[in-house]
């Protein structure tokens, strides 16, 4: 007699629906052709790639997970499979390469518009474009520039943190990260989360093609915490100290410093030091 043992597999987590975010974002600005990836090196790398290849502006490349997600000053992106989103997308913006950092904050408000539908309490957008629910990192944004000869090409990559508990964060990350689901108590349908986010986008990059910064900078400020507070910006091995005065028509952050003389941070991670 043949005696099989019962089998214990890890259940996989579901996929995303992706005929129906085809069907949903065919008519947005991005996500229309949409590549997706059970698992793929980085979102990122492949947009840069398809960019290079001539991909069109809306292209978007999304993952159940990442194998080499980064971040910001090269760290790591933590991107677990199927619990989260990892996207970029494609942008082809008739802009001069000196304002490129403005499609950046465009992203930053759109993701907070995104998530502000599921979690009102807490959320606030950290200088440049971090997007923080209770002082813990939710989503983060990483644009990357190319500038061709027929003009500019843009890499948005955007992680958000869905649907991950906060035990699997890796420890370096518990302290300091959260996600919906653990703000809201809720499992999360990621591919609504990514409609929104698409939705918003579309809506905030029409108002900077249509009318520049002016009132992207406007929604940047009314989604942030930051202004009147101490802050400590740290780039390589440089600290900086001051009180934030605000960002420019760049994106730059403003910072008043000991002797009232206000300062451009261009780069830098930022430490809100006064809660
Ligand atoms: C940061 O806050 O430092 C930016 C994080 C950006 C992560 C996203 S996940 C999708 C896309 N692919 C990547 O490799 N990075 C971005």
């Amino acid at each position: 007699m043949i005696r099989t043992e019962p089998q214990h597999h890890a259940a996989k987590p579901k996929g995303l629906n992706i005929d129906f975010l085809r069907k949903r974002l065919s008519v947005l600005r991005i996500g229309s052709p949409l590549y997706y990836f059970e698992t793929v090196d980085s979102t990122n790398t492949v947009g840069v790639r398809l960019a290079e290849q001539g991909a069109a502006e809306g292209t978007l490349i999304l993952a159940e997970s990442q194998t080499a997600g980064r971040g910001r000053f090269h760290r790591r992106w933590q991107s677990p499979l199927g619990t989260n989103l990892y996207f970029s997308f494609v942008l082809r913006p008739d802009i001069e390469a000196s304002k490129t950092a403005a499609v950046t904050f465009v992203a930053g408000v759109a993701a907070f518009d995104a998530l502000f539908v599921y979690c009102r309490d807490g959320l606030q957008i950290k200088w440049p474009n971090d997007i923080l629910i209770h002082n813990r990192k939710v989503c983060g944004i990483l644009t990357e520039l190319k500038t061709a000869g027929n003009g500019i090409e843009l890499v948005v990559g955007v992680g958000i943190n869905v649907n991950i508990k906060r035990v699997d964060f890796d420890v370096e990350y518990r302290e300091r990260a959260t996600s919906l689901a653990e703000e809201t108590g809720n499992e999360l349908p990621r591919e609504d989360v990514l409609i929104h986010f698409c939705t918003q986008f579309q809506r905030w990059y029409g108002v900077f093609l249509e009318v520049g910064f002016k009132p992207i900078k406007r929604a940047w400020l009314d989604r942030t915490t930051m202004v009147g507070r101490l802050v400590k910006i740290r780039f390589r091995d440089e600290t900086q100290e001051g009180l934030v005065w605000g960002i420019d028509d760049d994106g730059a952050l403003l910072l008043v410093d000991g002797e009232k003389t206000i300062r451009r941070i261009t780069a830098g991670e930022a430490t809100v030091i006064n809660r």
